[in-house]
């Protein structure tokens, strides 16, 4: 039996000291869109044969929540477009040690699937959405249905999901009462939301530069400027600093990997598409997990060894300022963000 004490070898601590208690697995490359900041509009996915099909995943929920891992989040590209994930949903749900299982979406899907992820143990979901204009939204997604997605929010919300969160990457030029709409929206429909500094990455000719990024303190003095809004110290378990805004449920964060390091604090690693061990999101340290998985099917603890020793290779952090960044050469659909 698993013992798991403050002594247990059954932690995923790296040479920093930091504790690895969440895991970010990419289940799919694809996506149903193309935002400008993500993807070309010309994309090449991955060939299927190439990914970690849904039972290695499920080994690997399960390799990692053995392995101190408490929360579990499912990416993508858009990871509901991936054949059957709620299979995947169901058994990572029945980990006994997972304390939270989460997905990021772009919400294109959740009409139809917020309440078997609801029934499959999802408590939480981020749903990435830039602009409530149509026109806008279509140019920044290329081909995204602004409707669908809102349908699909007011699924999870008929659900009963016990928060629900707006992701909404900060682009230059959008407009003030863009930002102020979106703020809205979640005050009217006690969501979350979190406003994320655009990183390097994947970046494609037609992509905003990467030089235009709104620092978070802007988009703050522009939430001032109508509503007081209040530092706390509450925690998601992910990166973002949160605020609130009184006699609202609604918690405002902040993501800031250009303007603010939170490397110091990092508890996460990510599973790319293909099975790689990603250490950081901003460099390019990882371990080929799908070769363990392959070379020795269904053999755990050659698996939980591999991811152990991979903990030395976790780098102290990322510099996303730093000119020709590695992660620039990578799409975020692959890596899930
Ligand atoms: P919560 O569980 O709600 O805290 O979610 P989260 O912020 O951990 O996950 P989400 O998928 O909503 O990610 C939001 C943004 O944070 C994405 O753009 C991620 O790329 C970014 N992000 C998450 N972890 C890291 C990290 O370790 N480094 C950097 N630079 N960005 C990260
Ligand atoms: N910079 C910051 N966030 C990004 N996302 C995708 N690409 C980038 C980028 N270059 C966001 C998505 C989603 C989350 C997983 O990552 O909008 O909310
Ligand atoms: Fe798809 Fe999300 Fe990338 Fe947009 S940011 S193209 S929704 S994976």
């Amino acid at each position: 039996m698993a013992i798991h004490s403050q002594e247990s070898p059954n932690r995923l601590v790296d040479r920093f000291g930091r504790q690895v208690t969440y895991v970010r697995m990419s289940v799919t490359d694809r996506c149903d869109f193309r935002c400008v900041y993500c993807m070309s509009e010309r994309m090449t996915f991955i060939p299927r044969a190439q990914l970690l099909t849904l039972e290695e995943m499920a080994m690997l929920g399960q390799a990692f929540t053995e392995l101190g891992v408490r929360k579990l989040r499912i990416t993508g590209g858009e990871p509901l477009v991936r054949k059957n994930v709620i299979s995947l949903f169901r058994q990572l749900g029945r980990l006994p040690e997972l304390e939270e299982l989460t997905l990021t979406t772009n919400g294109s899907q959740l009409e139809h699937l917020a309440r078997p992820l609801r029934e499959a143990g999802v408590k939480r979901i981020n749903i990435s959405l830039d602009s409530l204009d149509p026109r806008r939204f279509r140019r920044i997604t290329r081909i995204g249905n602004l409707s669908k997605v809102l349908r699909g929010i007011d699924a999870a919300l008929a659900v009963g999901f016990e928060r629900l969160k707006l992701n909404t990457v900060a682009i230059r030029d959008r407009g003030d009462d863009e930002i102020l709409g979106l703020l809205d929206f979640v005050l009217d429909h006690g969501m979350d939301i979190t406003f994320i500094e655009q990183m390097p990455a994947g970046i494609d000719a037609d992509a905003p530069s990467s030089q235009s990024f709104v620092p978070s303190e802007e988009i703050l003095e522009l939430l001032r400027t109508r509503h007081e809004v209040i530092a706390t110290d509450e925690t998601s378990g992910g990166p973002a600093r949160y605020y609130r805004i009184p006699a609202h449920a609604t918690r405002v964060g902040f993501i800031s990997p250009r303007s603010h390091s939170f490397c110091e604090s990092c508890n996460r690693v990510r599973v790319t598409t293909e099975g790689r061990l990603l250490l950081c999101l901003g460099q390019d340290h990882s371990v080929d997990l799908k070769k363990v998985l392959r070379a020795h099917p269904g053999d755990l603890s050659r698996l939980k060894q591999a991811i152990t020793r991979a903990m030395e290779l976790k780098p102290e952090g990322h510099d996303f300022n730093r000119a020709r960044h590695p992660v620039a050469f990578r799409n975020m659909s692959s890596t899930g963000g």
